[in-house]
């Protein structure tokens, strides 16, 4: 067997991942675990300054709601939530992270991320809940404070989550992983963990192909850990189907959100038309939730989706009219010029902040955003439930707040005693973004150390079940290392699959027939019950993954992570009976919303028999 030594490290409290929920869970242990004479450890498969989603920077803080000043209302944050994911929400959790993330947003500002101020010092907002910053280094900030909090030796980089360690009780006791740069495989037992390891991307074909194909709009470090983690601890899964399409500058994924709501762009048809006017009939048959506003993001696309179908595209983002716009409501010719500098280098820097490589498409193809509009397109689909996506773990709510039915005990645990989640990894509380998720880590850190001082003993996994481990976690370099003779090309070889052949496999199964990009994200029962089977014999191949060394073995795992998030999302879509996201996916067979599928789809993985159990929960409201 591959050489690696077994380190072995035991905490109190683990934090598996280090982007924006981790970082929040950090500073929030760290103070609480201070006070109890406990340990935190944190584990990254990257380095924190700059792993995760915020890894490039951000442009705005999507969730800021005011309450101080009384702009707004936790109650207001809600319904806006609420209405977004066509009705189906956690108010609960909603209101929980609405509530805490003002001061997050703050403490950012303290540690020295430059937010935008007007000439009165007031934030400049983008739209009703964001703010704009100057974020090229938003994740160093927000890293630097996390590790300050914990300091130095109880932080691990570069070591891959691969397992959960789930006690005979069925209590979650730790995780496992392996270096990605060593030979080490790292056992980590602890009382409490906190599951945020992000969402996954890369599950769906992307539109990218050749050599721009890890771009996507999503970051391709993340792909699917805290869902299998969550799952294979034997965690109620919630809304797995809620997958997220943002509509970004195509072949960039450019953001749009800056150009919708703080340059109020219209988007328009290849004829020119604004199908948010010529399409708003269509509003009525998805009522109540098509009348709202603003108009749900999953609906948005909808329209241009139609337009798209009925072969009127290309979709432009109308810089060139907005620009022009805000420089003419300028009355003084003098001043109009200055109002142009000024526009125009707000809106390079939007994407120099947090998607450069649209700047690069944008200065490659002679685009001036004054002169000319750009390319806009629906992405592939991605897991995202801290966006307007919605997938991850079903957690107990705070008690405070919470319905009966939505709290046992600790607030963001999962059903697995001892196992919390927070940003991606927790679902049915969309719209968090970067500060919510944040905040939420703080929520679920500050309960996992409770649980941790209310519960002392340490569970424990027995030492033959963690080699079995360590064991199925090496294999892929085993076989590389036994079969590589029996082929003169390494990428094609009868004892084994390379991860990268694996991904394309998956991909394809879920483009054609899960609803991707190549079908018009429409699919139906037949497709999906054949995906499932496809599925199945993918999981069989999984057996022959074969890694040349630490940096495969790491995508080995990444797929099989994402295979496992590819099923439960299939058996989702499946379950439940309807449509009620179209322009997020469409099932052909079930055109329409109903109400009596105004519930949460959940889904159970039980280890036991290999079976999933799926469930229907119903919708209770706080407010
Ligand atoms: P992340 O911050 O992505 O962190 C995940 C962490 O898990 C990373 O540290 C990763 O390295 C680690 N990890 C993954 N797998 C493993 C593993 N197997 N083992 C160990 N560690 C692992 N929000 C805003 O407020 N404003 C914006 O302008 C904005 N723009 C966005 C633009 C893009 C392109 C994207 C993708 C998101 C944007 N968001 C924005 C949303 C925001 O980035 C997310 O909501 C937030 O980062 C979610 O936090 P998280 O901790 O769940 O995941
Ligand atoms: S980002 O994550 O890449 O920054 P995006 O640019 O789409 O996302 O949007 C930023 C924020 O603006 C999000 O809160 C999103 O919901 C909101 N948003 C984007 N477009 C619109 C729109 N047309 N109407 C209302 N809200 C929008």
């Amino acid at each position: 067997m591959a050489n690696f030594e077994t380190v072995e490290v035991t905490t109190d409290v683990l934090i598996c991942g280090g982007g924006m929920a981790a970082c929040g869970a950090a500073v929030e242990a760290a103070y609480w675990a201070k006070k109890n004479n406990l340990k935190v450890t944190l584990v990254d498969k990257a380095a924190m300054d700059r792993s995760g989603a915020v890894a490039m920077g951000l442009s705005a803080i999507n969730q800021y709601v005011d309450v101080n000043s009384g702009a707004n209302t936790v109650e207001d944050y809600v319904e806006y939530v609420r209405n977004d994911l066509m009705g189906i929400t956690r108010e609960d959790l909603v209101a929980n992270i609405a509530r805490h993330v003002d001061s997050t947003v703050h403490l950012f500002e303290k540690w020295g991320l430059p937010i935008w101020t007007d000439a009165d010092g007031k934030y400049v907002h983008e739209g009703r809940w964001q703010l704009m910053i100057n974020g090229e280094s938003y994740k160093v900030v927000v890293a630097e404070a996390a590790k300050n909090a914990l300091g130095a030796d109880n932080i691990y980089e570069r070591v891959f989550i691969t397992e959960p360690l789930v006690d005979d009780a069925g209590n979650c006791v730790g995780a496992v992983g392996f270096s990605v740069r060593e030979n080490k495989f790292y056992v980590f037992k602890a009382k409490a963990v906190v599951a945020a390891m992000g969402g996954a991307v890369h599950v769906f074909k992307p539109r990218s192909s050749g050599e721009g194909l890890g771009r996507s709009w999503y970051p391709p470090f993340n792909s699917g850990a805290s869902a299998y983690f969550t799952i294979k601890a034997g965690a109620e899964m919630t809304c797995q189907e809620v997958r997220f399409i943002p509509v970004r500058f195509k072949d960039a994924y450019g953001p749009v959100g800056a150009w919708f709501l703080l340059f109020k762009s219209r988007a328009t048809n290849g004829l020119g038309e604004n199908y948010m006017e010529t399409r708003r009939d269509e509003l009525e048959k998805w009522k109540p939730y098509g009348l709202v506003k603003p108009v749900p993001a999953n609906l948005r696309n909808w329209l241009m989706m139609l337009d798209v179908m009925e072969g009127k595209g290309p979709i432009y983002m109308r810089t060139e009219e907005a620009i022009q716009k805000i420089v003419d409501d300028v009355p003084d010719p003098k001043a109009q010029k200055k109002k142009l500098k000024e526009v125009e280098s707000e809106a390079w820097e939007d994407f120099l902040d947090m998607t450069i490589s649209q700047a690069i498409l944008w200065a490659a193809t002679n685009t001036f955003p004054e002169e000319a509009p750009s390319e806009i397109a629906a992405c592939e689909p991605y897991f995202i439930g801290s966006h307007s996506g919605a997938s991850g773990a079903w957690v107990s709510g705070p008690e405070d707040l919470a319905p009966e039915e939505y709290f046992w005990g600790y607030a963001n645990m999962t059903t697995v005693k001892g196992l919390f989640a927070a940003g991606d990894a927790s679902g049915a509380s969309s719209h968090k973004f970067s500060s919510g998720s944040h905040a939420e880590g703080r929520i679920a850190a500050k309960s996992a150390v409770r649980y941790a001082v209310e519960n002392p003993n340490m569970g424990s996994v027995d030492g033959g079940k963690i080699d079995e481990l360590k064991a199925t976690i090496l294999k892929p370099l085993d076989l590389f290392e036994q079969s590589q003779g029996g082929s003169t090309d390494p990428d094609v070889n009868p004892n084994y699959i390379r991860p990268k052949q694996f991904m394309f496999r998956l991909q394809k199964i879920m483009d054609e027939y899960a609803g991707g990009v190549s079908t018009n994200f429409t699919t139906n029962e037949q497709l999906l019950n054949k995906g499932l089977e496809l599925l199945d014999f993918l999981r069989e191949d999984s057996e022959s993954l074969c890694a040349e060394g630490h940096h495969e073995l790491m995508r080995c795992w990444e797929n099989i992570h994402r295979m496992w998030q590819a099923e439960a999302h299939v058996r989702t879509i499946l379950f439940r009976d309807e449509t009620r996201w179209p322009g997020y996916y469409f099932r052909a067979d079930r055109p329409a919303m109903k109400d009596d599928w105004k519930v949460f789809a959940n889904c159970k993985y039980n280890a036991a028999d290999g079976k999933w159990e799926m469930i229907k929960r119903d919708i209770k409201t706080v407010y």
